[in-house]
């Protein structure tokens, strides 16, 4: 035995000496390799007495074990030398510029939208929404458009083939009724702005079949022309990221809206790049007025109990002004090139505050 206890300190000698990875295999090897020195020893095992081979073999399986412990104990502590070297030699440049990657683009669109969402939320509004096909008793008639009315012919309807019972669904020509859908499930005060998706039969550089509008409505005991013409104001000296606009306001005529005005406001032409706010040329942006009495009727309200304004401009055509994009049938051809250049990296939203958020 005490050739064994010889044995087992010459060999934790070895390991305790080893001084790296390849050094500690070599010892294993050479213990407890098929030919290592504890294997060899095993192999005399058979020839032995029953007796002596019993107490030989326990005290070589201590051994066999006492040596793995010791060769992965040593094994952890070089492991762990080697990667606090590494750390101490090695440094991270984390200033180096992550390689440039593929993006996608925001849609002009969805940039304007966002930025007009962001506005009005600034103000009070939330945002409702309705079906793109429609009804025509929301689409028409209930903003004061019978069927006969003429400005029905105005407006370039896409009709749905005729149902039963002669009716026909309409793809929305306005998000006005979005007003109608607001009014007959929330109750004043209302103050909402409705972006989305309408259509025309009608294209050309200023015009698709399918373009975005926003509508804009509040209601409720006594909001008049004046407030109106304060939140347009707000509105477009935010959105155009200026600090005075001119505006005028100018009569006009829509079936749901009485009195009506359109609004324009005041441009220069600098260099091929149109500067709003100042100038001398006139800019029509949008239809406005205070709600009609027989539409906050078709609402379910009383006319002499609520009143207030609605508004609904072009949002297409507001990222047209403010990004300087000429041709409106651009935006939705999905040319890469075009979304590449005109395209916008992330949301940027500009607050009544002013600048970007
Ligand atoms: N719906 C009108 C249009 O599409 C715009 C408008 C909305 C005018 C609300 C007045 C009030 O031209």
């Amino acid at each position: 035995m005490s050739d064994l206890a010889s044995l087992e300190s010459e060999i934790l000698a070895q390991v305790s000496a080893a001084a790296d990875e390849p050094a500690i295999e070599a010892v294993r090897v050479s213990a407890l390799g098929k030919k290592g020195v504890i294997s060899e020893r095993m192999a005399t095992l058979g020839k032995m007495a029953p007796d002596e081979r019993k107490a030989a073999g326990a005290a070589l399986n201590v051994l066999k074990d006492k040596v793995s412990e010791a060769l992965s104990a040593r094994k952890a502590v070089l492991g762990e030398a080697a990667l606090e070297a590494r750390l101490a030699t090695e440094t991270l440049d984390m200033t180096l510029p992550v390689r440039p990657q593929m993006q996608g683009t925001i849609h002009p669109v969805s940039q304007v939208w966002e930025e007009v969402v962001q506005i009005f939320g600034d103000l009070g509004f939330s945002v409702a929404e309705g079906p793109h096909i429609e009804d025509d008793f929301h689409n028409f008639d209930a903003l004061n458009m019978p069927p006969d009315h003429p400005a029905r012919q105005e407006h370039d309807t896409f009709y749905f083939n005729e149902k039963p019972d002669g009716s026909r669904m309409v793809l929305r020509t306005h998000t006005s009724p979005v007003q109608i859908r607001t009014m007959l499930s929330q109750k004043p005060p209302i103050r909402i702005i409705a972006p989305g998706r309408t259509f025309r039969s009608d294209s050309d550089m200023t015009h698709t079949p399918m373009f975005n509008q926003v509508e804009g409505l509040v209601l409720d005991e006594t909001t008049h022309l004046g407030n109106l013409k304060w939140i347009l104001a707000e509105f477009c000296k935010a959105f155009f990221e200026v600090d005075e606009v001119k505006m005028r306001f100018r009569a006009s005529h829509f079936p749901f809206t009485e009195p009506s005005m359109e609004v324009d406001i005041q441009y220069a032409r600098e260099g091929g790049q149109l500067k709003i706010g100042t100038g001398d040329k006139w800019l029509e942006i949008l239809g406005s007025g205070m709600v009609h009495p027989n539409v906050i009727r078709a609402g379910g309200l009383d006319p002499d109990k609520v009143q207030g304004f609605a508004f609904g401009m072009g949002l297409d055509r507001l990222a047209m002004l403010k990004y300087g994009i000429p041709d409106l049938r651009a935006f939705f051809e999905s040319d890469l090139r075009w979304l590449r250049h005109y395209g916008f990296r992330a949301l940027q939203v500009p607050t009544l505050a002013g600048g970007l958020s």
